[in-house]
Parts: C-alpha cells; sequence; structure tokens
C-alpha cells in the first residue's frame, strides 16, 4: 500500500476513534449533570476526558460536539437557562506529587518567578456548583454551573438552603451593585444517613452518594421536599462579580465571603509554598473521615489575583489552580457469602458479597474475585473480614484479608457444577477460567442477550435486565436469534410494557439490525474478543466470511492476534451451533457492510516499534489479551519474562516477582491508565 493510502486510513481510523471517544464522553456527561446518574466513576471519566484531550491535542482535530469545548452538560427542560455572565470554569487534575510539582513549576516558569508562590488550599467539596447573583445586596437568583456558560435557574430551591443568604451583610458599599457568589451546594454526610434511612423506610431507592442527593434536590422541580433543602449547604468560594478593588488575593476574597454572611469551609489554609501546600493536604487526606461532608481531594489555588490574572485561563480551566486528588478510599468489611455467577461465555466467576460498607459515598456490597486462582492467592474465606477499595473506578475490589480476624477454617472452592444448569463444569488447559459448556445454560443466554444489547456491541436501546428476565421467564426467547423475532405481541405481554415502550423497543431492535462488522464481532461474544480485537479483525480480514475461514496461521499473522484469541476464535466457529446462529441472523435481517481489508502494522512498524512489554497481575478494565492485542496493534511485543531487554513492564492487581525484577532492572512500570496514555500517545523515535 502506498504512504499516502496508508495516511488517510490511518487518519481516517483516528477520527473514527476520536468520535467514539467524544459520544462516549457526552453520554456519560448526561448522565453526570442531567440524570444524576452516573454510570462510571469520576476518576475513569477523567482518565477517558484525558484520553480525548491528549488525541486533539495530537492531530489538532477538536469535533463540533467535542465535550472539550464546553464545562458540564446542557440544561435539562424545566428550569429557566441562566447564562452567567463571567463563565464559569473547571479544573485541571493532578493524581500524585510529581503531577503537582510540574505544575508549580510550569507557573513559576510563565510567571518568570524563582521564589515560591503562595497558595490557598481549599477542600475540593463534593458537590454541586452553583453561583449566587445579588443586586445590591438583595438575593436576585441562583443558578448551576450548566455547561459553564449557561446554568439553570434553580432560584426557588437555592432560596430554602439556610446558608444562602437573602440579603448580604456588611456596610451598604460593600455589596453596592451586582455581586455574584460561587460555590458549592454539598449534603453534609449526617444529613445524607438521614436522608437514605428515611428512604429506606419509604422503600424508595437509597441515593448513591451525598452528590447525587444534592443534584436531585437542587433540580426538584415538583413536590418539593423542603426538609430535603433544608439540609443542603453552601459553601462559598469565590465571587465572581462585585468584588471591591482593596480585595487582591484569594485569601481576601474568602474573608469577604465571609464578611458578607457566607459560610466557608473551615478547613481552608494559606501556604507560603508548595511544600506547606502539600502537606497540608495530606492533613486534610488524614482528616477526610473526620470530616462532616464528602471531598474528593483539594483545590491549590494562587493567592494573588494579579498573578492568577498573569497566569489567565487555558481553553476551560485555569492554570493557577489545581485539584489534587485524594488516593482511593478503603475500607474493612466482612465476607458474608461468596457465590458463583455464571457470565454469557459460561465462565464461573466467585463474586463475594459483603456486609454493606460505605467506599467514597458509595455503598458496596459485592466484589468480584475474577477466577479459582484469585481467590486461592488472596485466600478469601467466608466470614473473613477484609480490606476493599474502589480503585479510581466504581468497581470495588478486595485488596487483602485481615488474617488476625478469621473465624471459620473452610477454604472456598468454585462448585464442580454450574449453579445455573447442573452441568460439569470445564477448564482449558493453561487457562485460569472454568466454564459451563452447556449450550443452553440460562444464565449464559441471559448474559449474551445483556451484552448483545450493550453500546459497544448491537446497542438495543430499551432492552434492560427487566425485560430480558421476562422474555427468558416467558420462555419467548430460547436462543439469541430468537430477539430478532419477536413481535408486538409477545412484548405486551411482559409486564409495565405499554404500546408505546413495545413500539419503542421494536424500533431499537430494527435499528441494531444495520450494525458494522467489530460490532457485530463484540456481540457474538468470542471470550477475549472485545473492542481492540474486534477492530483489529475486521481491519485485517474486511469481511466475516474470511475471517471464519481463517486458518490458527493465518489469525497469528494478524498483529495483536496471540495464541490465546486465535484459539478462542477458531473454537468458536468450529462449533456448528455457532456457525448456525450466525446464519440464523443474517437471516432475521441482522446486516453489516463489507470493508475493504487494510495491513495492520507489522512488527518492525508503527509507533512502538521495537518496544518490548512484559504483562503481570489484573489489570482493572483489560484483559491481557486485549492489552497485548493493543500492544501488538502498534508494533509493540509482548514478552513473558522481565529481562535487561524489556521497556515496560505493565502491572496490575496483585502482580508479583515480575515486577521486583523490573524495579532490579529499572525498569519503567506502568498501570493500565499508564498503558492506555502511552497507547494514545506513543514516545516519538528520538524520546526514549
Ligand atoms: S474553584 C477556578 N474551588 O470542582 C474555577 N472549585 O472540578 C473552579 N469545586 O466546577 C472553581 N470545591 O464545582 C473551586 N474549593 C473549590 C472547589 C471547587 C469543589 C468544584 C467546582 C468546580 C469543580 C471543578
Amino acid at each position: 500500500m502506498s504512504k499516502r493510502v496508508m495516511e488517510k486510513t490511518s487518519s481516517g481510523r483516528v477520527r473514527k476513534q476520536l468520535e467514539a471517544l467524544v459520544r462516549d464522553l457526552n453520554h456519560h456527561m448526561r448522565c453526570y449533570h442531567v440524570e444524576d446518574k452516573p454510570e462510571i466513576s469520576d476518576a475513569e471519566f477523567d482518565r477517558r476526558y484525558r484520553r480525548l484531550e491528549a488525541l486533539e491535542a495530537k492531530t489538532g482535530l477538536q469535533l463540533p460536539d467535542s465535550p472539550t469545548r464546553r464545562v458540564g452538560a446542557a440544561p435539562a427542560e424545566g428550569f429557566e437557562p441562566a447564562p452567567h455572565r463571567v463563565p464559569m470554569l473547571s479544573l485541571s487534575n493532578a493524581m500524585n506529587e510529581a503531577e503537582l510539582r510540574a505544575w508549580d513549576e510550569r507557573i513559576r516558569r510563565q510567571l518568570d518567578r524563582d521564589e515560591a508562590v503562595a497558595l490557598v488550599v481549599e477542600p475540593k467539596l463534593d458537590g454541586v456548583g452553583v453561583e449566587l447573583v445579588y443586586q445590591d445586596g438583595a438575593f436576585l437568583l441562583g443558578a448551576t454551573r450548566g455547561d459553564g456558560a449557561v446554568g439553570e435557574d434553580v432560584s426557588a430551591n437555592l432560596k430554602m438552603l439556610l446558608s444562602v443568604p437573602l440579603q448580604l451583610a456588611g456596610p451598604e458599599a460593600q455589596c453596592h451593585g451586582r455581586v455574584s457568589v460561587r460555590g458549592e451546594v454539598l449534603l453534609p454526610l449526617r444529613a445524607f444517613e438521614r436522608l437514605n434511612r428515611l428512604r429506606r423506610g419509604r422503600e424508595l431507592e437509597p441515593f448513591a452518594n451525598p452528590r447525587n442527593a444534592a443534584a436531585g434536590a437542587l433540580r426538584m422541580l415538583h413536590d418539593v421536599d423542603i426538609e430535603r433543602l433544608r439540609a443542603l449547604e453552601f459553601r462559598a468560594y469565590t465571587a465572581a462579580e462585585g468584588l471591591p478593588k482593596e480585595v487582591t488575593r484569594q485569601s481576601e476574597i474568602l474573608e469577604r465571603l465571609k464578611d458578607w454572611g457566607f459560610l466557608v469551609s473551615p478547613e481552608t489554609a494559606l501556604c507560603k509554598n508548595l511544600k506547606t501546600a502539600i502537606a497540608r493536604h495530606q492533613k486534610l487526606l488524614a482528616r477526610r473521615e473526620k470530616l462532616p461532608m464528602e471531598i474528593d481531594g483539594t483545590v491549590l489555588k494562587v493567592d494573588a489575583l494579579a498573578l492568577q490574572r498573569d497566569l489567565g485561563v487555558l481553553a476551560r480551566v485555569p492554570r493557577w489552580a489545581i485539584a489534587f486528588k485524594f488516593p482511593p478510599h478503603q475500607e474493612h468489611t466482612v465476607v458474608e457469602d461468596i457465590f458463583t455467577s455464571v457470565g454469557r461465555s459460561g465462565a464461573l466467576t466467585p463474586v463475594a458479597r459483603l456486609a454493606p460498607i460505605a467506599l467514597g459515598g458509595v455503598t458496596v456490597s459485592s466484589a468480584s474475585l475474577h477466577n479459582q486462582d484469585e481467590v486461592t492467592r488472596k485466600d478469601v474465606r467466608i466470614g473473613d473480614t477484609v480490606v476493599v477499595q474502589r480503585a479510581g473506578d466504581v468497581i470495588p475490589q478486595i485488596v487483602s484479608v485481615v488474617k488476625g480476624k478469621r473465624r471459620r477454617k473452610a477454604r472456598w472452592k468454585l462448585p464442580k457444577r454450574c449453579p445455573a444448569c447442573g452441568a460439569a463444569v470445564q477448564r482449558e488447559e493453561g487457562e485460569a477460567v472454568v466454564r459451563c459448556p452447556a449450550a443452553a445454560c440460562p444464565a449464559k443466554l441471559r448474559n449474551r442477550l445483556l451484552h448483545v444489547a450493550s453500546r459497544a456491541a448491537l446497542d438495543v436501546d430499551g432492552l434492560g435486565e427487566k425485560i430480558v428476565d421476562q422474555l427468558l421467564e416467558q420462555k419467548k426467547i430460547k436462543s439469541l436469534p430468537d430477539l430478532f423475532e419477536l413481535r408486538k405481541e409477545d412484548l405486551l405481554e411482559l409486564e409495565r410494557m405499554g404500546e408505546k415502550s413495545a413500539a419503542n423497543l421494536l424500533t431499537s431492535l430494527k435499528r441494531a439490525r444495520k450494525t458494522t462488522l467489530p460490532r457485530l464481532l463484540i456481540a457474538l461474544g468470542i471470550p477475549e474478543v472485545g473492542a481492540g480485537v474486534a477492530e483489529v479483525l475486521a481491519a485485517h480480514f474486511g469481511d466475516m466470511d474470511a475471517l471464519m475461514a481463517a486458518s490458527e496461521e493465518e489469525l497469528l499473522a494478524v498483529n495483536g492476534v496471540g495464541e490465546v484469541i486465535a484459539r478462542h476464535i477458531i473454537v468458536h466457529f468450529a462449533e456448528p451451533a455457532n456457525r448456525e446462529e450466525l446464519g440464523r441472523l443474517r437471516k432475521l435481517g441482522v446486516r453489516w457492510p463489507t470493508q475493504a481489508p487494510v495491513a495492520t502494522a507489522a512488527a518492525s512498524e508503527g509507533p512502538l516499534a521495537d518496544k518490548v512489554f512484559v504483562l503481570t497481575g489484573t489489570l482493572p478494565t483489560l484483559s491481557r489479551a486485549e492489552a497485548r492485542a493493543l500492544i501488538e496493534a502498534r508494533g509493540g511485543q509482548v514478552k513473558g519474562a522481565v529481562s535487561k531487554k524489556t521497556h515496560y513492564v505493565v502491572a496490575g492487581d496483585a502482580a508479583g516477582s515480575k515486577l521486583r525484577r523490573a524495579a532490579e532492572f529499572e525498569i519503567k512500570v506502568l498501570d493500565e491508565a499508564a498503558l492506555q496514555a502511552l497507547l494514545e500517545n506513543p514516545p516519538t523515535r528520538d524520546e526514549d
């Protein structure tokens, strides 16, 4: 292929990647800001957001609907739009001290200053950003941040908060004209717990965390619950309009806010340099559990307003402030039970049922133990007290067992028979997973249907757990393709299914039939074939028939496909039932356009050419095969053992001796986020 054509296809691919990332982030922004129902953690959101920022910076491409063009989400219907005269900004994050030091150096370089810059350290309140506007001292309106330019006018609800002054205090002259004060509305933890106790008593679903409860309360339109609003607290941290000239520092702004009658976080401190600011951060981290409200880090702000002006704002974030995030929460709890769940590929997964525990504001009541080897290694037993954490994502994990508190002696073992259908389970040689082989296993079918409906696969809107369970119970579906034979009459027999929802689901199914090869490959649910591998396979073979006909050798020739993936693909298509299933899907109108095969990077090409990686431990989201595929697709090599020739060790949970060897040889260690960052932004040849 000529160089120009290669460039064209690769830039086309980058654009697709950008589009997918923008679509994904926009979805999660709506979940978070509009629906108050986040599906992923803030940390995971940040990670994807950073990936987008990096990709945009690299390509110089910013799509018209890119979330980097805005801060937050557009107003939901129901409230009047409230434009902010001065845009409400967001903050960039530092995850560790190194990133913080880099920030401090950057600003001093920009200011051309050797001496330290004084910083105000404030708690980063985990609530809802709000602006309150006053005219000649009287409350005029209050609005949410919205997209940073236009928020929602939630004055009526905000006025119910006791900490929102309706009249500014202090001498008349201080509050002349228009004053706009910004801060965070939050629900103190005690009020949050009381509210959830009440909700449980009324058999209402408890709120996941105080932030969601606060956001929901502010946006109540009907049946306004005054008690809930009264429990909210507004803490002020800045004024965007109306500050008198003599106020020249952030620390002075905070004093002025107090004079006006606002509540300012008492945990705030003025620090003369970065070192004392970090010490202050550590002190707050140590007191985190004792604070009356949820905080997810600290915010460091340059104290002098003149310096803030010199530093200015970059895109949507000020250069003069940064959020220093806290590490994930850890807690102790008890393993009440260990049960076995059956996944869509039949994989048996041990899951620990935990005594419910609040972790970073979310109640955690179960944690996956992944497989038998993991249970054995961590030696988790029923009744054990364990350390659990939410590691920068929503998925909680068991870190270790508190052995001193062990009461029971019995080790836990995976059952020999599938708990859903009773078939004898199988374990392939060299694999960590045990599977149920039964084609008709109801648990497998259930999870396959949910998987097919998911966004990365055929994206069937409206096909959730409740509907799938009913379809299976009422025997309306006995195999995956049956999904596409559903008629309106079938759907109308389901509980809580009206004409409209039935019609919507049928439309979704109709739409889902028109798909793409990678999506269909994901939908087939072949083990280890996720988005990354599906994309590589589709690009290489261009068509399903070519892929189905491929020999092991041909599969191994695809960069990113190793022996494990190749075997799974061969096994999948060798099974007559699977071929039949695909045939039926085709017959029922599922269509995917054939694409022209594209040569993938050979080992000597690609941005990671000649780079040697070693994988160890369990990564939070990528399977080993997926990580290997992503690395190999960019020309990198994955080896089994660490040596002097290794460039990177990618380490996940429970990494062992390979990590020690990496330290011995002083090899760079990456976690999954760092790997993703490297894949998105590979080093240039002369950089390493
Ligand atoms: S300053 C400079 N100070 O965090 C512009 N924001 O991630 C940013 N937040 O939108 C505002 N505590 O809603 C600032 N002490 C604090 C904060 C804080 C929480 C929120 C705020 C902002 C978001 C950015």
